[in-house]
């Protein structure tokens, strides 16, 4: 080299390399490639540069001027593909993490209470507005919670009146929600005011209107002077409030060991002619009283057991008890 000529067909050469290099340059590794080789600190400009040194001294501003507009040209299209590029790698994220608010979502499906638990819920919520507390026991029980307790001794005919699964010679599935009352009033003193929700079992073949399984809700309310009138009130209060205005209730005579006297409890919807069975209840037996060492010349109580799937059916007019089990969701729906 040496001369301003030479130099001049150099620039020439490496700007014509560079545009074609350039034009082949389509993402951020080969740009990058591309300033090193270029632009880089020993790149090729930079060694045309040391060429400078070379030029006669009355050439070397105008040498110095064409290497600054070479190293000037380069950067600038540099910088432009680079933005170009840029560009096209936004562009192409934005589409990819795009989200088209217009498309229909993707539901959740929401599920609700099974039409049980909400006919439980609403007894329960009924009767603690009363001043009822909620208590609990267990679903295996020994006979004497189950029997003995409730004046029910072995051999006793009434035994065979709960179709009971034992699970041994002493211990059964509850075929009522009765023996919780023992267990609340042998833990604790009068008064005694509490409702019990709970699973059932008997031994029952299924039909439309038995299960081997199903719901109670126990009621036990003890405490000094209550009689018969009290517990009618209390089941004018809670049809009322459950079924609607206008039901009829009555009493009639039944048999339970652990009361005395015991009642069947109909009711009647407004206009209709028969008469439905929604429980059985009764003063609590001062035996029961004796064995959970309650004095019966104290205080009295009223007890009842209802079904929570009977309560449901003839809330809603359902006359298959199996419904409630067959997780129908056209069934389940409904409510
Ligand atoms: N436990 C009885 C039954 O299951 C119902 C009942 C409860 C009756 C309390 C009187 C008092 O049939």
């Amino acid at each position: 080299m040496g001369n301003l000529n030479a130099l001049t067909t150099a620039i020439r050469d490496l700007n014509d390399e560079m545009t074609r290099s350039l034009a082949g340059v389509g993402d951020t590794a080969t740009l990058e490639a591309f300033r090193v080789e270029y632009l880089g600190r020993k790149g090729r400009v930079s060694q045309l540069f040391k060429t400078l040194g070379d030029i006669p001294a009355e050439d070397k501003s105008e040498a110095g001027r064409l290497l600054n507009e070479l190293r000037d040209g380069i950067t600038h299209a540099f910088e432009e593909r680079s933005g170009g590029i840029e560009a096209r790698a936004l562009d192409a994220q934005l589409l990819r993490e795009s989200v088209d608010v217009t498309m229909p979502g993707v539901s959740r499906a929401v599920g609700h209470l099974h039409p049980l638990t909400q006919v439980q819920r609403e007894i329960e919520a009924i009767f603690q507005r009363m001043g009822f507390d909620v208590a609990t026991g267990p679903e295996i029980e020994t006979e004497y919670y189950n029997f003995e307790a409730l004046n029910i001794p072995a051999d006793h005919p009434a035994r065979a009146d709960w179709d009971t699964f034992y699970i041994s010679d002493t211990t059964l599935l509850r075929p009522h929600t009765s023996p919780v009352q023992v267990h609340v009033m042998e833990s604790a003193s009068p008064p005694v005011r509490i409702i019990c929700p709970g699973r059932c079992y008997r031994r029952d073949a299924q039909d439309a209107t038995h299960s081997p399984v199903f719901h109670q809700i126990e009621l036990l309310w003890v405490e000094e002077g209550l009689s018969l009138a009290h517990l009618k009130h209390v089941l004018e209060l809670f049809t009322r409030e459950f079924f609607g205005e206008g039901y009829e209730m009555r009493f009639s005579g039944d048999f339970f060991p652990f009361t005395e006297p015991s009642v069947q409890v109909h009711i009647k919807a407004p206009g209709a002619t028969r008469w439905l069975e929604i429980m059985g209840a009764g003063m609590v037996d001062p035996a029961v009283l004796t064995n959970v060492g309650y004095d019966p010349e104290q205080v009295t109580g009223f007890a009842f057991g209802l079904g929570i799937e009977r309560m449901a059916m003839l809330k809603y007019g359902i006359d298959d008890i199996r419904a409630f089990l067959t997780n129908d969701l056209r069934f389940i729906r409904q409510f």
